[in-house]
């Protein structure tokens, strides 16, 4: 009998198999649909803070609004939060697998009180999606460390659920944020996050918008960073995201030391039931290799200095392709 459970982030999963927040979880009859085909876990749509300011700021455009434009960022946001939480309340009576709530905001403290509020509404957990684009030449870096760990510290306080640190990859050492995080009570890392990918139009000389989609292609820096930040920081919990279409890319991820995986684009283009397909693969796969759960072989192939388990860690952090190139003409 094939075990496909898993341990993410002290939530308990059937399996590793996580819907990623998109479009495809803000609505709980379609989350239902990933529960039929076999999901692990569900993460909301995110609610943005930016979001809500964009959309307060139209506000006040539109009606030439008189009253002053914190009373309209607060109508505004008040409404936002109060459909999110709906969806949370509706998500958990529609489903029985973990409803993992996900908030993108930097300005922490407007946040701490609807996290709570997340908490009651019924959520396993929260996903913060957080990204500061640092590009001020006289951004200091500990300052934007610190910036995530003060967001992750004063969530913390504020519920008793698991905090999940869902991470872009511009930071110059990530085991290192990663290891403060987890130090601060983080409950587990997603690596990583794909944001919008700007692109040029050279014909209408426009910033347009990329791919919205990852390929499979891309899948080399997930397990790159799971592979490193496990063997690094080995008591944090990864969902590896990013570039996971097919059920061997689910295989690599925990074999690199993943406790779990999320996906989006390939649930998009492929729809609800690769799921299925995937996690018969997976079993086929478990079967012929004679493993009976994940534990006996999550992060075989992580990063350790233990040389008699892995072979050649060191390639996880091999950036030259010297051999490749010096036997092409
Ligand atoms: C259309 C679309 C909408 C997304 N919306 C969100 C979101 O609201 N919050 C979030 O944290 N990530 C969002 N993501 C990012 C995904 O959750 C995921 O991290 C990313 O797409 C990488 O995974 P993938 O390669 O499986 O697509 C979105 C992705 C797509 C394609």
């Amino acid at each position: 009998m094939i075990d496909l459970r898993t341990k993410y982030a002290g939530l308990t999963l059937r399996n590793p198999i996580i819907v990623g927040s998109s479009g495809l979880t803000a609505h709980a009859d379609k989350i239902k649909d990933f529960e039929k085909a076999g999901a692990g876990a569900i993460v909301l749509k995110s609610l943005f803070e930016e979001q809500i300011g964009m959309q307060s700021a139209s506000m006040i455009k539109e009606s030439d609004w008189p009253g002053s434009s914190d009373y309209v960022y607060e109508y505004v946001k008040a409404e936002q939060v109060n459909k999110y939480l709906e969806l949370i309340q509706k998500a958990k009576a529609e489903c029985s697998i973990p409803i993992i709530a996900s908030i993108n905001c930097y300005k922490v403290d407007a946040w701490i009180d609807f996290a709570h509020q997340i908490e009651l509404a019924g959520a396993d957990a929260i996903e913060l999606n957080v990204f500061y684009l640092a590009t001020d030449l006289m951004y200091d870096y500990d300052a934007y460390r610190t910036m995530y760990v003060n967001l992750l510290s004063k969530i913390k306080k504020a519920v008793s659920i698991p905090v999940i640190m869902k991470l872009g990859k511009s930071f110059s050492n990530i085991p290192s944020i990663v290891n403060i995080l987890k130090k601060n009570g983080c409950d587990g890392v997603v690596l990583f996050n794909r944001f919008y990918q700007p692109d040029i139009n050279i014909n209408t000389m426009q910033i347009v918008s990329g791919n919205v989609f990852s390929s499979h292609t891309e899948l080399s820096d997930t397990l790159r960073w799971t592979a490193i930040v496990s063997g690094k920081v080995p008591d944090i919990s990864i969902a590896a995201s990013t570039g996971i279409h097919e059920w061997e890319d689910v295989i690599k991820c925990l074999l690199a030391g993943a406790s779990a995986v999320q996906m989006a684009s390939a649930l998009y283009t492929s729809g609800a039931e690769i799921i299925t397909q995937m996690l018969t693969c997976i079993e086929e796969w478990m079967n012929q290799t004679h493993y009976n759960s994940l534990t006996q072989f999550r992060g075989k192939l992580s990063y350790t200095n233990d040389y008699s388990k892995i072979h050649n860690p060191s390639m996880y952090e091999r950036a030259q392709f010297m051999k490749y190139f010096s036997n092409r003409d």
